[in-house]
């Protein structure tokens, strides 16, 4: 075997193991540790591989057919096969699957009720002479596992129906309540057992559990009705009635439905629920497009996986995989540490990402990362992606070791008490300045346009800033300025034209540009309201008269106000400041 194949299949048998724990987690234990979207990008990443190197390792999963090994069930068929739904995040595929349907129907305009796409897992309940005899899982469409095992887990199921003589199906979503799934992994942390990776994981997992040991609570939305009557399979015309009914018979149908006559009225229906996403609570993961009228559905019929009556427009995946290069140690003006993981580029919703927050020391320590693992990226509120997984590639299980020293002063970095932060102590620490001088100039403080923090750190390293008041000294030093690598004259013109401009900021601004914590804009503005200018604030100052205004500002900010001028390096800069009129 040559090195580079060596290393490949070394690399191959890394992924299977990974993919054989995770096989062995969701259906020995119940305990699947990572999102379905994590595991499936992992098994493409094996099938890459084998592809590019033809190259298939004996074990690997790719070659079983249904990879995940089956439990002991009781299988059982379904009467009518349980489909899937087409699905995609891409508009313009919405937008081919309504102009199928109106084609095939020959109609301009069609009815849809719109649903919410639950994140959990489809089952049947089975209905006999009235009473909840069973529950089928989906399987593979065709037959599916009796799990009636766990049928007292699932809360919201009325036990029996109004109608006592035929056979009724019902089809929902199982799924378990955010709230819920938060309590379960509480209490798999306290006993240090692994944590389940999503309320869909977890339900499936409690679902198909063959012994229940553990209280798990899981609820059901439902979402049609059959009838096992040779002559007629559904209950009601139409899905609206069929939700309506569903609620009378006592169940909890899928909610916020609601009729669209229109591409655009769905797409509205698609942005509400999106908006309502994160309060709801119970995952969801986009919405269900179904043609109203049962009438239709025999003439648009199926393919041989999905219903041409419905269709799923999904969110676009919010998380991603992919693996540390580098974890950089910033210092923030404060002189608190921040750790960003530096990782290899992936494209998530939309944007490339190549960084992801890590907070604080006790972050890492507790997500026990380490520079090579993989990650699991989100996307927190859609701005800033977040570390939110870790996946040991090689069993190992190390930490990252964080500087002793600040990267920027050397000084012995300090530690909060609880040990979680770092904290750069030296106060005249280079870094720190750079960031205060960047605050200073920018929008929120003095407004000077065009000057980046990269610029500032240019000049600082020169000696040409070094306090806030050096940018108002900048305008006699041109020439140095214009020695500087990628200062042409016109941008040199421009910065000491910006740096003019910021001296008719209102002087309130000057207050909030130095920084001094908690106290933004508001609270500057009121903090001098009775002061025109830098002299008389000084000497409101050396009269101690400005701390009753501060007090006014609460207690917090007093102290910080109070702070900041009893240290003399920022009463010289005002001082100094002073010189330029404000
Ligand atoms: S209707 C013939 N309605 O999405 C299929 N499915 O990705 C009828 N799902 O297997 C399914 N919420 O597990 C329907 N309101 C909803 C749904 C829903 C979630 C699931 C269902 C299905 C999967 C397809």
């Amino acid at each position: 075997m040559t090195v580079v194949a060596k290393e490949i299949s070394q690399q191959m048998q890394k992924l299977i193991q990974l993919l054989e724990k995770w096989n062995y987690e969701y259906n020995f234990l119940n305990q699947p540790t990572v999102d379905d979207k994590i595991y499936d990008q992992t098994f493409q990443e094996l099938k890459d591989l084998e592809e590019k190197y033809n190259l298939v390792l004996p074990n690997s999963p790719t070659q079983k057919v249904g990879s995940k090994i089956k439990k002991k069930f009781h299988p059982v068929a379904h009467q009518i096969p349980m489909l899937s739904l087409e699905s995609t995040d891409n508009y313009e595929e919405l937008v081919r699957f309504d102009e199928k349907v109106k084609k095939k129907l020959g109609l301009n305009e069609i009815d849809y009720l719109c649903e919410l796409k639950i994140d959990g897992l489809s089952a049947s309940l089975h209905y006999q002479n009235g009473k909840l005899s069973k529950i089928v899982t989906r399987g593979d469409g065709w037959t599916g596992e009796d799990v009636s095992v766990n049928l007292p887990l699932i809360q919201n199921l009325p036990k029996n129906l109004p109608e006592k003589t035929k056979i009724i199906e019902i089809r929902g979503e199982i799924y378990m309540k955010k709230e819920e799934f938060q309590r379960l992994n509480n209490e798999l942390k306290k006993r240090k057992l692994s944590l389940l990776a999503n309320p869909r994981n977890a339900a499936a997992g409690t679902l198909r559990t063959l012994i229940p040991t553990q209280q798990r609570n899981l609820n059901f939305f439902a979402y049609q009705i059959l009838r096992h009557d040779n002559d007629k399979v559904n209950e009601t015309s139409n899905q609206l009635n069929c939700l309506e009914k569903l609620a009378n018979w006592g169940f909890e149908p899928s909610p916020y439905y609601r009729i669209c006559h229109s591409l655009e009225e769905i797409q509205k229906y698609f942005q509400e629920v999106k908006e309502k996403r994160d309060n709801l609570e119970f995952e969801i993961d986009g919405i269900v497009i179904k043609v109203n009228n049962y009438e239709y559905y025999e003439k648009l019929g199926n393919t041989n996986r999905f219903p041409r009556w419905a269709f799923a427009y999904k969110f676009p995946a919010s998380i991603v995989l992919s693996e540390v290069k580098d974890i950089q140690v910033e210092i923030t003006r404060s002189g608190r540490v921040s750790y960003v993981a530096q990782i290899i580029p992936v494209s998530l919703l939309g944007s490339q990402i190549s960084k992801a927050t890590l907070h604080n020391y006790g972050f890492i320590q507790q997500l026990n990362l380490a520079i090579g693992d993989r990650v699991v990226i989100k996307k927190a509120g859609d701005i800033i992606p977040q570390v939110v997984q870790v996946i040991k590639m090689n069993g190992q299980n190390t930490c990252w070791i964080p500087p002793t020293n600040c990267p920027s002063c050397s000084a012995l970095l300090a530690w909060n008490q609880e040990q979680i932060y770092q904290h750069c102590p030296n106060e005249d620490c280079p870094e720190r300045n750079i960031k205060s001088l960047a605050l200073f100039a920018s929008k929120q403080g003095m407004d000077i346009k065009g000057v980046s923090e990269a610029i500032i750190r240019k000049l600082y390293q020169v000696n040409l800033l070094k306090t806030p008041t050096d940018f108002y000294r900048l305008e006699q030093k041109k020439s140095e300025l214009l020695k500087i690598e990628g200062l042409q004259k016109k941008s040199v013109n421009n910065l000491l034209n910006s740096i003019e401009q910021s001296k008719k900021k209102p002087f309130f601004c000057l207050i909030t540009a130095l920084g001094i914590p908690l106290l933004g804009g508001v609270k500057s503005r009121k903090l001098v309201s009775n002061y025109p200018n830098l002299g008389s604030l000084l000497q409101a100052v050396e009269k101690n008269e400005l701390e009753p205004i501060g007090k006014l500002l609460g207690t917090e900010t007093q102290k910080e106000i109070t702070h900041y001028f009893q240290k003399p390096k920022n009463l010289e800069i005002l001082k100094d400041m002073e010189k330029f009129n404000f």
